[in-house]
């Protein structure tokens, strides 16, 4: 079992979360963090430190959201590991909460 990052960590990634890991399970890319599901310990402590209400465990994830399960497990292997907080994106607080920002995610 893993806790996933979903949409609405995109085009914010507040970082908050990445303090509080003790695994060290999250992986930074140019709009978007995920967690590699294979160091994640379960342990719930990114949850309520995250502004966008991102993360969510593998199996309470919800409706619509499914497909961050397999977008987390691939990113976290093309992108590397971070393990210390920094700024958030410039437009954080103003998209926080926008639905659907799947189509800015930027993979590369
Ligand atoms: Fe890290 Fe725990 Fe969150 Fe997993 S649930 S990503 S181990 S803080
Ligand atoms: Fe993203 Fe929330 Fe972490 S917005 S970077 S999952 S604190």
């Amino acid at each position: 079992m893993a806790f996933v990052v979903t949409d609405n960590c995109i085009a914010c990634k507040y970082t908050d979360c990445v303090a509080v890991c003790p695994a060290d399970a999250f992986h930074e890319g140019p709009n978007f963090l995920a967690i590699n599901p294979d160091d994640c310990i379960d342990c719930d402590l990114c949850v309520p430190e995250c502004p966008a209400n991102a993360i969510f465990q593998e199996d309470e994830l919800p409706a619509g959201q499914e497909q961050f399960l397999e977008l987390n497990a691939e990113l976290a292997q093309l992108w590397p590991k971070i393990t210390e907080v920094i700024a958030p994106l410039s437009d954080a607080d103003k998209l926080n909460g926008l639905p659907h920002k799947i189509d800015q995610l930027i993979v590369e």
